[in-house]
């Protein structure tokens, strides 16, 4: 067959709001009708509906995935002379999460098939100060978790779901895992809202009870009397009630998604270096990722052709000039900061088409 041309955006939000766009309007005009902004039946709703969705007995709303990852760690009591395990191909913000708490970040390599947390490295990593490990299950990849279990032994694991929302593995949710899981609501993400906004799944009563309160201004269950210094740090309503239209979409759209990179994957196996998938988990391929030798190249290269991608991430967090200060200047992840240096994120969304698809293969290959 041949390839129609046509431009490929990296991402096509308008196709996903347009069938369902009655329903975001009519649940946008019920908050603002009610004046119901802040808290509420809307966002208890969302809470329940997310925490059903994951298999999980509880998820709370918060402003943001950063959030949601700070307040667990938080919530664990870890702080200053603790030490976090975490990967250096990951978003900034699973690191700026651990430093928030006073913590120390340390890093464990990836391995350079998954390019997922390596058990052997995280192995390495651990100290008597290790209080926690977040693998993070990157482009809606899941990390071999039993393998991580395997080394982490007592100590508690917090899964960064930030990018994996509805993924399997060994058939439980991401974000039924763990100790916890962080998950963002950023528009692009698989489940995204109008504007930020994230959550945290667990099955952690006490932990539930830390958060919402602290997301509250530390407010307890007596209005106006502050049990602790917390933050403005709620999912706003009006995200909650969007979210709540979207959430019964995901597994479509997930499942799209694995169309997608199937194809992707039958265009490119052999010929295009990919990540491997951890034997018997189900992705959701929120980012597609590539290396390319001339990343930024190949990038303007599509670009002429009217075919976006993105980069995630091409920095190490390791070698980020802000993190300097907080981590051991011995750090090294060569095969993390490899992977990043040459990282191209293709176009994928639940809408793209395979002849999108083959737009994008006929000018890699
Ligand atoms: C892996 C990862 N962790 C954490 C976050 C932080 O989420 P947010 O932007 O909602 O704070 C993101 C979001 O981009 C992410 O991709």
């Amino acid at each position: 067959m041949t390839t129609a041309k046509c431009s490929v955006p990296y991402l096509d939000l308008k196709a996903q709001i347009s069938p369902i766009r009655a329903e975001i309007d009519a649940a946008i005009a019920d908050v603002v009708d009610n004046t119901a902004f802040i808290l509420g039946d809307r966002l208890a709703n969302f809470e329940k509906s997310f925490a059903e969705y994951c298999e999980t007995p509880f998820a709370v709303g918060v402003d943001s995935g950063t959030q949601a990852l700070h307040l667990i760690l938080r919530a664990m009591g870890i702080g200053p002379g603790d030490e976090v395990i975490t990967v250096p191909n990951t978003f900034i913000a699973t690191v700026e999460a651990i430093i928030y708490t006073g913590a120390t970040p340390v890093f464990a390599d990836v391995n350079s098939d998954t390019w997922l947390m390596d058990p052997d490295k995280l192995a390495a990593a651990i100290t008597p100060a290790t209080k926690a490990i977040i693998p993070v299950h990157l482009f809606g990849h899941m990390v071999p978790w039993d393998e991580i279990v395997a080394v982490a032994g007592d100590i508690p694991i917090v899964e960064d779901a930030c990018q994996a929302h509805g993924a399997r593995y060994k058939g439980r949710r991401a974000g039924s895992l763990g100790r916890a899981a962080g998950f963002s609501f950023y528009p692009g993400k698989n489940l995204g809202g109008f504007g930020d906004g994230g959550g945290l799944t667990t099955a952690d009563e006490a932990m539930v009870e830390f958060v919402m309160s602290h997301r509250h201004h530390g407010q307890g269950k007596i209005k106006n009397m502050h049990d602790a210094v917390g933050y403005t740090g709620r999912l706003d309503t009006l995200q909650a009630a969007i979210l709540a239209v979207k959430l019964p979409h995901l597994d479509t759209w997930n499942a799209a998604r694995r169309d997608i990179a199937a194809h992707y994957r039958a265009r490119l196996e052999g010929k295009i270096r990919m990540p491997a998938i951890v034997a018997d988990t189900e992705p959701v391929h929120h980012i597609f990722p590539i290396q390319a030798a001339d990343p930024e190249g190949l990038i303007a290269k599509l670009r002429d052709e009217q075919v976006y991608c993105g980069r995630h991430y091409p920095v190490a967090c390791n070698l980020q000039p802000a993190l300097k200060s907080h981590i051991d200047p011995k750090t090294s992840c060569p095969i993390g900061e490899s992977l990043c240096e040459n990282i191209v994120s293709l176009p994928i969304f639940a809408e793209m088409t395979h002849n999108m698809v083959d737009v994008v293969c006929d000018l890699l290959l």
